[in-house]
């Protein structure tokens, strides 16, 4: 068993807070983070969308933009969109749509976004957390919280919610990044991706490894929004 860089343990999450209407002129907002990675999600709609042509008349759609803040990292980000932030925008609004039942809302837009204001490690992550808060916060129909977390694998052991200096671990196979996101209290997943290698043996533990993040993550999300309403 490979001793993590940040001396945690293997299925040990980083510590969590989570706060929900963190932007007043937002209709919801929240912000989750795992350790020294912050991330906000401020939701506006549903509201018209234009260009008209693009309106469905059968349902609202969801429309999510991630961006890492330039001084986030420690290298500073180029201001504006890149590949990266296009795919994890992409990635977020299919992890989010499931619980969403947009039909109430036909010809609109929910615009999500979502700024990381501080990365190390697991921000499209934060970010889905966020945002799931911040659709709650907003009034949207869903059928439950979406929780979401990263398991790592170093060299050949498996680490919840790694760190930066986790992801660049780079003794023996190195480091393996999969991130997840899954609909709270079902076993309904609606985001894995998969950066690196991982035997297909090792699935099975992936996913306990994420159920047992994804409780704590659950309890967090659903703390910060009864706080606003007591
Ligand atoms: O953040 P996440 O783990 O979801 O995505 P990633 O693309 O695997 O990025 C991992 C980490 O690399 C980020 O959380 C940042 O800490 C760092 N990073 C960076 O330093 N500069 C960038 N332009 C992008 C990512």
């Amino acid at each position: 068993m490979v001793a993590r860089p940040s001396g945690r343990k293997a299925n040990e999450m980083r510590s969590m807070k989570a706060k929900v209407g963190i932007i007043p002129n937002a209709d919801g907002s929240a912000m989750f983070a795992f350790g020294d990675t912050i991330a906000i999600a401020a939701v506006y709609g549903p509201r018209q969308l234009h260009p008209q042509h693009m309106q469905d008349p059968s349902t609202g759609i969801l429309r999510v933009n991630y961006d890492l803040l330039s001084f986030s990292v420690s290298e500073r980000k180029k201001p504006g969109p890149s590949r990266r932030s296009k795919e994890i925008s992409q990635v977020t609004e299919w992890a989010l749509s499931p619980v969403l039942d947009l039909r109430a809302f036909p010809n609109t837009v929910i615009d999500v976004q979502i700024y990381i204001l501080q990365a190390d490690a697991g921000t499209r992550t934060a970010g889905i957390n966020a945002a799931s808060m911040a659709l709650a916060h907003a009034g949207i129909p869903m059928k439950n919280l979406i929780c979401s977390v990263a398991v790592g694998k170093l060299d050949k052991d498996l680490a919840l919610d790694a760190d930066n200096a986790e992801e660049h671990y780079d003794e023996g196979e190195g480091h393996t990044d999969i991130p997840l996101a899954k609909i709270a209290g079902t076993d309904e997943f609606t985001l894995m991706q998969l950066d690196g290698k991982i035997p297909p043996e090792m699935i099975k533990d992936v996913l306990e490894m994420v159920n047992k993040g994804c409780e704590e993550i659950y309890e967090v999300q659903k703390k910060a929004l009864k706080e606003i309403v007591e």
